[in-house]
């Protein structure tokens, strides 16, 4: 697995969607549980410019290598999200992509603010951030991308295996990215993987978590993975992880499974509730309005000036 800047910056583009058969996204019926795990993928995939705010103060970007990656990423990623909701809709399920985008970013708070300072103090702090937050995009990555394949496994829906497929590939190359900067990063170098292991073991989350709450990522790893073969996958996950210099033997991915179902054991509830509720419908934000966040949309309806 290799892996070019100059030939990713020369390739990169918004995802190909010719030839999708958008007409017939209604031929095939989803359950509530893939339709959860798409509202929460398409909420991650339109948190990323949010995340990317995160990783722009840090010392990692000093490097020029990353920054370009990520003004290609950032955009190959927010194709990501509008084509999960340009799916949706096409589906039936109303709503309107900037609102519930917004919704998702007002339910943040404080939290928020609090995570982007401590990220940028604790990278000037920490020489060898970059092998953690390196570390922690190929998980990520990989993550998201095994997710998807797992939904498209669990949902048999022929135009979401194309949509998802083609997103899918895009994932590949920003692993292989994470992955390859990771290993050059770690290389020869004991404190940057004792650093990486020390943090992974203490601070990783699954990937959407912070985001999404505790109970919202159980939903989501035990609808896709709580079988036989979702487990393999996720034991795959940590395995290639595992490759990297200094994480021989880490257990991230299945970890977070064995947690899940020990939070489900102690309450049968837990997690399908969810799904069952119809918990990705358009929730209004609870910590703050929308409008104070997003000015433009302080008065609804009324039209912007200069509009
Ligand atoms: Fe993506
Ligand atoms: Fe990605």
């Amino acid at each position: 697995m290799s892996f070019s800047i100059e030939r990713y910056k020369e390739e990169s583009r918004k995802l190909d969607t010719a030839g999708i058969d958008w007409q017939s996204v209604t031929a095939n019926p989803l359950s509530k549980g893939d339709l959860f795990c798409l509202h929460y993928m398409m909420d991650i995939e339109n948190h990323v410019p949010l995340y990317l705010s995160h990783l722009l103060v840090t010392r990692a970007c000093m490097d020029p290598i990353l920054t370009a990656f990520l003004a290609c990423w950032n955009y190959e990623e927010l194709w990501h999200g509008e084509n999960i909701g340009k799916f949706l809709n096409l589906y039936g399920i109303e709503f309107d992509t900037q609102d519930r985008i917004a919704n998702v970013r007002a339910n943040l708070g404080f939290q928020n603010s609090v995570s982007l300072l401590s990220t940028m103090v604790g990278s000037w702090l920490l020489k060898d951030f970059s092998a953690v937050y390196l570390t922690i995009g190929a998980i990520n990555e990989l993550a998201t991308l095994t997710g998807y394949g797992a939904l498209i496994r669990k949902s048999g829906h022929p135009v979401l295996k194309d949509l998802l497929g083609r997103i899918i590939k895009d994932e590949r190359r920003h692993f292989a990215f994470y992955f390859n900067s990771a290993k050059e990063w770690l290389t020869d170098n004991e404190k940057a993987q004792r650093v990486d292991r020390w943090m992974l073991d203490r601070v990783w989350v699954p990937v959407g978590q912070g985001v999404k709450t505790q109970e919202q990522v159980d939903a989501l790893a035990l609808y896709l993975f709580d079988d036989e073969q979702g487990e393999e996958e996720l034991l795959g996950i940590d395995e290639k992880i595992g490759r990297l210099p200094g994480l021989a033997n880490i257990k991230l991915m299945s970890r977070a499974l064995y947690a899940a179902r020990e939070r489900r054991r102690q309450n049968l509830a837990w997690a399908f509730r969810l799904i069952e509720n119809e918990e990705w419908a358009i929730a209004p934000p609870t910590k703050s309005p929308i409008g104070e966040l997003t000015t433009r949309r302080t008065h609804a309806g009324v039209a912007i000036e200069g509009t």
